[in-house]
């Protein structure tokens, strides 16, 4: 499979609290200088191009709390060869950030939301910030941040009850409503048993709206499949990182906020980037590693080299 998608995590710092990734709030975070900034993050886009990378997704942490994200996506949009420059938010300080970030050059978003109704998203974040997310949605889809997809962590015992008004919104607004299977990954996040099979949460869904047909959504090209019910303006899609492998098909990297990259989401296996970045090494060496790592990617996948506990908060999903 051709490696053309990069993953950059540009933050480690996160406002919410979700039960799944970082259900202790942020802890064990890096120093600032530790962060790779603005201008390193550029050059290492400029680099990957030169390996094929050519669709660039931004994450976190939370990335909408970097200072700075506006001017990092102005950089990123002018990079020749990155065709496609996305984002995945929590969308709380979306609303007042999607007219900049849209004129900065950003292309689409993807929005976490776990949970339609207030209490059981406070229970699932921490926080009471669903009215923001619901604005940050609607805020993205009227300056033309689209296609906008929804991401749903389903987590057994505290939002499987909102998996069909979730699947709702995508009868109702043009989104993407896609229901993610949890992944535990260490052992702040949860036990094992709250993992919901996507097939699981489909019977939700076609029992409360019908049949699901299946479509081709455009721009998918990741793990997730698509379908509609009958008349819904947008579409459900399924992430089934757990019960279905889709190694084979995995076209990304991942950089993480302190400088390594991880080619393979459940797999200890790093590759130190910042030392040689500041370490006055030239592009060309910079390229030659980059191609070693995109070269010996099918090495590592989760089913070689398991990452043991991980956080999502540091790799960015
Ligand atoms: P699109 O480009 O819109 O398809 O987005 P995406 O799915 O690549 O990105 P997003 O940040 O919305 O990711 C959603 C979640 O899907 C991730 O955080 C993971 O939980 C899961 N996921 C996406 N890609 C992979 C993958 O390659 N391996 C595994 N194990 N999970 C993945
Ligand atoms: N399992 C599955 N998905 C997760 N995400 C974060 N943590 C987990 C987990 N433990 C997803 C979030 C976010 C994306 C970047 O990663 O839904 O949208
Ligand atoms: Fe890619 Fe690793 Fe996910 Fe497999 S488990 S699809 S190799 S990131």
């Amino acid at each position: 499979m051709k490696v053309d998608y990069l993953r950059i995590s540009v933050t480690d710092r996160c406002n919410l609290r979700c039960a799944y990734c970082n259900p202790l709030g942020d802890h064990g975070l890096k120093d600032d200088e530790e962060i790779l900034a603005a201008e390193e993050i550029q050059r290492v886009v400029r680099l990957s191009v030169a390996c094929g990378i050519t669709k660039v997704r931004l994450t976190g942490g939370e990335p909408l709390v970097r200072a700075d994200i506006v001017d990092l996506v102005q950089r990123l949009s002018g990079v020749e060869g990155i065709e496609d420059l996305v984002l995945t938010t929590n969308g709380v300080f979306l609303s007042g950030l999607a007219g900049a970030l849209k004129q900065a050059g950003l292309k689409r978003v993807n929005i976490s939301l776990d949970a339609a109704d207030p209490e059981c998203y406070r229970c699932m974040t921490g926080c009471e910030a669903l009215s923001e997310v619901f604005d940050g949605i609607h805020r993205a889809l009227n300056v033309g941040l689209t296609p906008v997809r929804i991401n749903c962590v389903v987590v057994r015992e505290i939002n499987l009850s909102q998996v069909a008004a979730l699947a709702e919104m995508a009868l109702r607004l043009p989104v993407s409503v896609r229901f993610i299977e949890y992944c535990p990954t260490s052992e702040d996040t949860g036990p094992v048993g709250s993992y919901v099979p996507n097939r699981e949460v489909r019977e939700i869904v076609e029992s409360r709206f019908g049949a699901l047909s299946s479509v081709m959504a455009p721009e998918a090209g990741g793990p997730a499949v698509y379908f509609k019910t009958g008349g819904s303006l947008g579409t459900i899609g399924f992430i089934s990182a757990r019960s279905s492998i889709f190694c084979q098909r995995c076209n990304r990297l991942r950089l993480t906020s302190d400088g390594a990259i991880r080619p393979c989401l459940h797999s200890a296996r790093s590759y130190d980037l910042k030392t040689p970045l500041r370490g006055g090494a030239d592009d060309e060496t910079i390229v030659r590693l980059l191609r070693r790592i995109v070269s010996e990617k099918a090495l590592y996948t989760r089913l070689t080299a398991p990452a043991g506990d991980f956080s999502m908060q540091q790799i960015g999903g």
